[in-house]
């Protein structure tokens, strides 16, 4: 029996803590804060964090194969050169739309950049809905619209082998599964996966562990759900000290490690008293399960 540790370990806490991605050449764990409009770097070595500012909400942060990160950012994908603090813009999108900005993404297996737009929040995840959109961007700097309708575009992630495709949009309250082709990139035959029990809160980050199971971050549930995508069951619940449990990733020695994000932006006084580790990363040891490493943009 592995005994679960859940320690906080990055302390300083951010508005919404978000996106979070390990990387193994230095053990460090990147992560953004959207409204905070920050990435930041945090060392395991060192327990620094290093941070920079961006120009406007960021939604996600991914590492990039010829160096440096892209992120999904206000409406535009854009590069990221990190020695030199410097964004770069590489596409447009939702131009047809003024009150949108981008959400979570993720690289998929072939190196495409993922990410999802929603409307501005009036306050925490309420927004007008149908605004958001599903986009990936490709090496080649053009993006592709999956598909519109979406009310808060969040968590993703693929099947082992590739065949499917993993997706949140929160308000709908679950979690859905496509078609994924490879080849192309393409998503097709959207189903229901799991619907999100009334105290599971807002379904929110996601990722794919080593067994080809589901970590769910859940928004105002202070937890994290582990899935069984092909039963659609929950397997496991993991609780936090904090309500606003945003995403997660696996990380550490070998993947063993589960990194949790969370915000505090919207909590009055007296709940930021009650959870005064809101917006903190917390580390989840002991889960007996391994992740894998995350993809980088191939462009
Ligand atoms: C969004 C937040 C939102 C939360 C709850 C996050 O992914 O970025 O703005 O409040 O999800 O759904
Ligand atoms: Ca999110």
């Amino acid at each position: 029996m592995s005994s679960i540790k859940v320690e906080c370990v990055v302390k300083e806490p951010n508005e919404i803590g978000e996106g979070p991605v390990w990387e193994e050449k230095d053990a460090t764990l990147l992560y953004v804060d959207i409204t905070g409009q920050r990435i930041s770097r945090w060392s395991s070595l060192t327990t620094q964090t290093e941070s920079m500012s961006t120009e406007t909400f960021v939604g996600c942060v991914v590492p990039r194969r010829s160096g440096g990160y892209m992120i999904g950012e206000g409406t535009r994908f854009a590069a990221v050169d990190w020695q030199k603090r410097s964004i770069t813009t590489i596409a447009h999108v939702d131009t047809d739309k003024s009150k949108t900005r981008f959400n979570d993404g993720k690289v998929d297996p072939a190196g495409r950049f993922f990410a999802g737009t929603m409307g501005l929040e009036v306050r925490p995840a309420e927004v007008e809905k149908k605004q958001g959109s599903l986009y990936s961007l490709q090496a080649d700097h053009s993006v592709i619209k999956h598909f519109d309708q979406v009310d808060l575009s969040n968590g993703m992630d693929w099947s082992l082998d590739h065949r499917y495709f993993y997706y949140i949009d929160s308000l709908k309250y679950m979690l859905e599964a496509f078609d994924y082709d490879m080849q192309t990139g393409a998503i097709s035959n959207r189903r229901t996966v799991y619907r999100l029990e009334k105290d599971e809160g807002i379904p929110d980050g996601m990722c794919i562990d080593a067994e080809g199971k589901l970590w769910m971050a859940c928004y105002n549930g202070g937890r994290v759900l582990r899935i069984d995508p092909q039963t659609g069951t929950r397997l496991q619940t993991v609780k936090l000290p904090v309500a606003k449990t945003t995403s997660c990733c696996f990380g550490g020695k070998d993947y063993t490690d589960l990194y949790v994000t969370s915000a505090y932006k919207g909590m009055d006084e007296e709940a930021r008293a009650q959870q005064p580790q809101a917006g903190c990363i917390f580390r989840v040891s002991g889960l007996g399960v391994k992740g894998i490493p995350p993809n980088s943009f191939a462009g």
